[in-house]
């Protein structure tokens, strides 16, 4: 029994010493220490000994027990190390290559000079005002004194959904809605940003652009507010050094109706390209508002006044930035874009 057991122990150390990886290790457990392995018949066995022996071939068991739990235990994280070597050698990464650039996301310059144009107008003490993009006939045409066969209409043809409703060509039914919402002479002073549409497109004029609206209204109001609001407004956003001109122009909506220019940035006033050498640049239209335009919207103009006007943004970015072709905003072209 003890020859038995010392060859027993011989074999499995030897099995285990050749041992390369941990699945045969488990198999190996199994044939040795496992409930059928080999040590645990030779236990089954002590019953055949006599009540002397028994104790000390159990503790020789016992031993060899013990000394191989030890041996699989630590064969087993001997393996574990040299696998978590291997994987750690072979999935080594290069630290010293550049990294992939991440890029930072920006605002868009039209964004920029909404934004900008906004805060100047805020800053003067008006609200916000919003107005919805598919427009009423009346609202877009009607209550702004454009009846159904004015001429005036066709220098804003537009997109129609139906006969009485399309995409609105400008902000100003905002006006309306705006007058129309406060209500019985009260005072207003509001800009209305948004989007617009027209069937236009060239290097300065896209089929959808942007607008801000003006509108102040109350008792008193003249051209002289008018005047004074936009040459603020025009010296924030151009500087000081820009020149205004006001032109008397028409809009079926104010009387008298003025088209603001200022002295051309790129060639400043001297005469150029982008100016078609007149020195001069059109930046949004105005006017005191109508007297019908007021009492449509239920304003009594025998009692209160006001002012409008109208700029797009692209225009006022484009200025801004020296840009010369407008349809730059709308292709999403990075190397453009990034330049803002
Ligand atoms: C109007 O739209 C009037 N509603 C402005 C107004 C408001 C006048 C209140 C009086 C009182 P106009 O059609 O000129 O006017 O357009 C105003 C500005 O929008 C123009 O000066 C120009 O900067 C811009 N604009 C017009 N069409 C386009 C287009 N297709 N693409 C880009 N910008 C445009
Ligand atoms: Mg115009």
């Amino acid at each position: 029994m003890e020859d038995q057991l010392k060859q027993l122990r011989q074999s499995a150390l030897e099995e285990l010493s050749q041992v390369s990886d941990i699945g045969r290790l488990a198999e190996l457990k199994v044939k040795y220490l496992g409930k059928k392995g080999s040590l645990t018949a030779a236990l089954r066995g002590m019953g055949t000994l006599s009540p002397e022996e028994r104790p000390r071939i159990g503790q020789i068991v016992n031993d060899i027990r013990n000394e191989l739990e030890q041996l699989l235990l630590r064969k087993n994280d001997q393996m574990k190390q040299e696998e978590m070597e291997k994987r750690l050698s072979s999935e080594q990464i290069d630290i010293t290559l550049p990294g992939r650039k991440i890029y930072r996301g920006r605002k868009h310059p039209l964004t920029l000079t909404l934004e900008r144009v906004k805060e100047t107008f805020m800053r003067m003490g008006f609200m916000v005002a919003d107005g919805p993009e598919v427009e009423t006939d009346y609202y877009n045409f009607e209550a702004l004194n454009l009846p159904k066969d004015h001429p005036a209409r066709d220098m804003q043809d537009s997109f129609y959904i139906t006969e009485d409703l399309l995409l609105r060509t400008h902000t100003s039914p905002v006006q309306v809605r705006t007058m129309q919402a406060a209500g019985s002479n009260k005072p207003v002073r509001v800009i209305a940003p948004g989007k617009v549409y027209r069937r236009d497109y060239d290097a300065t004029h896209s089929p959808m652009f942007h607008q801000v609206e003006g509108l102040v209204i109350d008792k008193g109001i003249s051209l002289a507010d008018l005047k004074g609001t936009l040459e603020l407004f025009i010296h924030e956003i151009f500087g000081n050094r820009v020149r205004v001109r006001f032109r008397p122009s028409f809009f079926p909506f104010t009387e008298p109706s003025a088209e603001v220019d200022i002295s051309c940035v790129m060639c400043a006033g001297k005469g150029c390209r982008v100016c078609s050498g007149t020195g001069w640049l059109e930046i949004l239209g105005s006017g005191m508002v109508h007297p019908r335009v007021l009492e449509m919207s239920h304003y009594d103009p025998s009692i209160v006044s006001g002012f409008a006007f109208g700029m797009g943004i692209e225009r006022i970015a484009m200025l801004v930035y020296g840009i010369d072709d407008l349809r730059l905003f709308y292709d999403s072209d990075l190397r453009f874009l990034r330049q803002f």
